[in-house]
């Protein structure tokens, strides 16, 4: 029990509200986390997998309705408009109140209320920031104590001081003995809101996960980002990896992709190419703060990895199939009757019969997909054979190099540097994608997805860059991380795609590490810095030279498109886009015309 008067007082008055059978405060120990899994494992919600194959795992299967983000219900409540921003959903805080506080009268009816405390970021770390997580689904608890610290120990730290309170229901109260549902939730009424400037999170009517961990995507990339913006730091939509080369020199990058782009598998990537290691501190999110010597620390605030598994396979991220072997949760893929999981993409023999995430049968052929293309794992990630050995430390890992990119299959290169922070800002402001199944919308239709926060900035983007720009400002420009972009997915004319990736993206990555020691060439072009011609290292890539040429071709006439393209996609922020944003485009744009027509 909590000994502060606020968050005891919050507690009594969520409960009064909500109406819980029972308030349950989480220890978060093992013997809770199994007792709940026993429970869900009895109730019909949880499958224990194979104890042989994987021990302490357990497997879920979600409502059809309930599979992944859901941006068109998510919110934004300052309260002014114009500081949500054109990116985002409104509603006047006190009105979106009124309208979930109906909704969350009697919700958790017949069920029990959970509360979570939990710390982003390891605990007593100045760059840390605590959480309590008000509940309903002992499924959200149990992935809370894989992808957060969580528990009493929280509470001791906590102390009387602040907190981010972050309420969750999952919007389906019991009748009394009315039999619960295997995934309870209210799919047609799904409110994942946040309230900025009071630093709040109310979540309805989803139980998966950004939109019900909460500390995640609405803490950690939400609301942080709001108060990133008021003190001076950055909470990014970014891995964090540190890499060493073969003379045993390390260096930090952090790197920002949409979802679903690979972000968990270049953080944990294998070198392809020899004496050079990757370590992972983080697959997802990433708190900066400057340190006294004026450089930029990062940590992971999270514990644990929430990736998707459709496509991991020993082949394309060993790491992360290694993390998940044992006390994971896996979520909407395939049941094998021998009680493992399966999913597409996942390599080895594809079984001859599952059960699919849709609870049917499954065979190979039968024109279904086994998982779903969401589906998920959750792994500790402290179980990360290339964890690195600073990922838990408070002080973080300072940052020598930030990577943008995404997915696109023509006109932008495999790489660029930019000429400076304002360029790289620039460049991450106008980042994009082809989208993907981590959100639900189009697959395959392209959008602007800067620095990969579009659905995670918790206010209005124009402020966000100016942000951005502004610490550029204030900080050493020498002490600043340099700033790349980075394109793994560009095709051929017959569509096929010339970088292998996965492990080969280390010769990118040792490119930009030896630019930053000054010893790797570049030839300056009007988009940016590109990679000299054999200044990438392709020993044993196999790739043809045609290929490399075309990989790294500055498209003259395309980037001019291009530039009429950003500026549709700038015109949104209206005066709240930073000049030094509209300068670089122009500066671009002047540059692209006195570059020969085919560069
Ligand atoms: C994620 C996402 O789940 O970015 O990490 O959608
Ligand atoms: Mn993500």
């Amino acid at each position: 029990m909590a000994t502060d008067k606020k968050l005891q007082d919050w507690v009594t008055k969520t409960a009064e509200l909500c109406q819980p059978d029972k308030v349950c405060w989480c220890d978060g120990s093992q013997e809770e986390y199994d007792r709940l899994m026993g429970e869900m494992v009895k109730s019909g919600m949880a499958v224990k997998l194979n104890e042989g194959k994987r021990p302490n795992s357990y497997y879920f299967r979600s409502n059809p309705g309930d599979v992944a983000r859901v941006e068109q219900s998510t919110f934004i409540c300052s309260k002014r408009k114009e500081d949500a921003g054109p990116t985002n959903n409104w509603c006047e805080p006190e009105e979106m109140k009124a309208k979930l506080t109906k909704f969350y009268t009697g919700c958790m009816k017949g069920r029990t209320m959970y509360v979570i405390p939990f710390s982003m970021g390891p605990l007593g770390s100045k760059i840390s920031y605590i959480g309590v997580q008000i509940t309903d689904s002992p499924y959200v608890v149990c992935n809370m104590k894989i992808m957060t610290r969580m528990g009493k120990k929280v509470l001791d730290v906590l102390g009387d001081g602040a907190f981010v309170p972050c309420l969750h229901s999952v919007g389906a109260p019991l009748k009394p003995g009315e039999k619960d549902s295997f995934w309870p939730c209210d799919p047609s009424n799904k409110f994942i809101v946040h309230v900025p400037e009071e630093r709040m999170i109310w979540s309805y009517g989803s139980g998966y996960g950004g939109n019900a961990l909460l500390g995640k995507k609405c803490f950690a990339l939400r609301i942080a980002s709001a108060m990133a913006r008021d003190e001076g730091w950055l909470a990014e939509h970014m891995l964090i990896m540190g890499v060493t080369n073969p003379k045993g020199e390390k260096k930090y990058f952090a790197a920002a992709f949409p979802s679903a782009c690979g972000k968990t598998n270049l953080a944990m990537l294998i070198p392809t190419i020899p004496g050079w290691k990757v370590e992972c501190v983080g697959d997802d999110i990433a708190w900066m703060k400057f340190g006294p010597d004026g450089r930029l620390y990062a940590i992971n605030p999270e514990y644990g990895f929430f990736g998707v598994a459709p496509g991991t396979s020993m082949e394309s991220n060993k790491n992360a199939m290694l993390s998940a072997t044992k006390n994971a949760i896996f979520t909407n893929t395939g049941l094998s009757p021998d009680g493992d999981v399966w999913w597409e993409g996942m390599g080895g023999e594809t079984p001859q019969k599952l059960t699919s995430w849709l609870g049917e049968e499954w065979t190979p052929g039968c024109g279904k997909v086994a998982s779903h293309a969401n589906a998920r794992f959750t792994a500790p990630a402290g179980q990360c054979p290339a964890i690195d050995k600073a990922w838990e430390d408070p002080k973080g890992v300072p940052i020598s190099a930030f990577f943008f990119g995404g997915r696109r299959g023509s006109v932008v290169p495999l790489v660029i540097e930019s000429f400076d922070w304002q360029h790289g800002t620039f460049l991450g402001s106008t980042a994009s994608s082809e989208m993907t199944a981590a959100a639900a919308g189009k697959v395959g239709e392209l959008r602007r997805d800067p620095m990969a926060m579009l659905p995670f900035c918790g206010y209005h983007m124009g402020d966000y860059f100016s942000h951005w720009l502004k610490l550029g400002k204030k900080a050493d420009p020498k002490k600043l991380p340099r700033i790349f972009y980075v394109n793994w997915f560009r095709k051929s004319k017959e569509g096929r795609f010339l970088w292998p990736g996965y492990g080969e993206n280390s010769r990118i990555l040792k490119w930009a590490f030896e630019r930053l020691e000054g010893t790797a060439s570049a030839v300056e072009t009007p988009i940016g810095r590109l990679p000299a011609a054999d200044a990438i290292d392709v020993a044993g890539l196999g790739v043809s030279k045609e290929s490399m040429e075309e990989l790294l071709r500055v498209d003259t006439e395309a980037w001019k498109a291009e530039v009429e393209s950003i500026r549709g996609h700038f015109a949104k922020f209206g005066d709240r886009l930073p000049q030094g944003l509209n300068e670089e485009l122009n500066s671009l744009k002047e540059r692209l015309s006195k570059a020969p027509v085919r560069a």
